[in-house]
């Protein structure tokens, strides 16, 4: 398959280039690929021909886009419209990444593919206006929700714990916030069963289990070793941050388990990550 990757230089688009490396790829970033440029965007894919855009790029700094909320509905918004609206001219189609953060968190038992979006911030926002665009422009779509993405060589909360933990001797995390952390490796991989599927529709994709940030920092700590550090419990009032994350924004897979695609627990996944970062 040809295959077409926005934010190919992110964690996921770096992940997708290792899981996809069978496939023909066209590997595109903000410098060469502005998605919020809906010329450019028609011209690069209509010049590209592919069979399927990958559509990874997006505005992902969720406390930025609560200070900046109009450019978070253009880049993630608008950006996501420019890039369907070409692949419907391309003939192309496409999968779109999303986030559980496009549920507003208020559900202590999560989220299934069926529940209806109500984002809190304006990160979830505007990547449930991406939705919309993909959805409503494109009928050979998946909508990819994942969550608590973490990639070797990223910057993300693993990397951000275990600085702590070495400088302070101590960190402390927030107890309730609920999610799934999510290797951006099984991520791709799950994407790679997926789009051979043709099986257009909405996903959950994360690694199996959900936690709070703090039993996540908790099995961090254990795992590279730093048990000794202090992991102090606190509340998402105690920490002031732009934008409000969703309380329990545990996300569910019932419909790629039901094409036989499950991602393993994700303690497994992060003795994997802590391996890789070793070497
Ligand atoms: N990370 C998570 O925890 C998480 C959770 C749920 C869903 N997701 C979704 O997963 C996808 C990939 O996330 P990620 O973790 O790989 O993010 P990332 O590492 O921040 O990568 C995003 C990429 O998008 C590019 N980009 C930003 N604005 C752009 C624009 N206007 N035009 C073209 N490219 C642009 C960035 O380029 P620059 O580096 O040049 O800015 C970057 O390479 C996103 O759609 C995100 O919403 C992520």
């Amino acid at each position: 398959m040809r295959i077409m990757i926005t934010g190919a230089r992110g964690q996921v688009g770096r992940a997708l280039q290792a899981a996809l490396a069978g496939h023909e790829l066209i590997l595109t970033n903000r410098s060469e690929l502005d998605v919020c440029q809906p010329q450019s965007v028609r011209a690069a894919i209509q010049d590209a021909r592919p069979d399927l855009v990958i559509h990874s790029a997006a505005y992902t700094n969720v406390d930025d886009c609560a200070r900046q909320p109009a450019l978070a509905y253009r880049v993630n918004g608008l950006g996501t419209q420019n890039v369907a609206l070409a692949c419907r001219v391309a003939g192309a189609a496409l999968l779109y990444i999303s986030t559980n953060e496009v549920f507003s968190g208020d559900n202590p038992a999560g989220y299934d593919e069926w529940d209806v979006p109500r984002p809190i911030n304006a990160y979830g926002r505007s990547k449930a206006a991406g939705e919309f665009y993909a959805r409503s422009l494109l009928s050979r779509c998946y909508v990819v929700r994942t969550a608590w993405v973490f990639a070797a060589g990223g910057r993300n909360f693993i990397h951000a714990i275990l600085a702590r933990a070495r400088r302070d001797g101590q960190v402390q995390v927030v107890t309730d916030e609920i999610g799934n952390p999510t290797f951006a490796a099984d991520l791709a991989e799950a994407i790679a069963r997926l789009i051979v599927t043709e099986q257009y529709g909405t996903y959950h994709l994360v690694n199996e289990g959900a936690c709070s940030r703090w039993a996540f920092a908790a099995e961090i700590l254990r795992q590279a070793g730093l048990s000794e550090a202090g992991n102090l419990p606190i509340l998402s009032a105690q920490y002031q941050r732009a934008s409000t994350p969703p309380r329990f924004g545990e996300l569910r897979n019932n419909a790629a388990a039901a094409l036989g695609i499950t991602l393993r627990p994700w303690q497994e996944a992060l003795a994997d990550y802590l391996a890789l970062a070793a070497s």
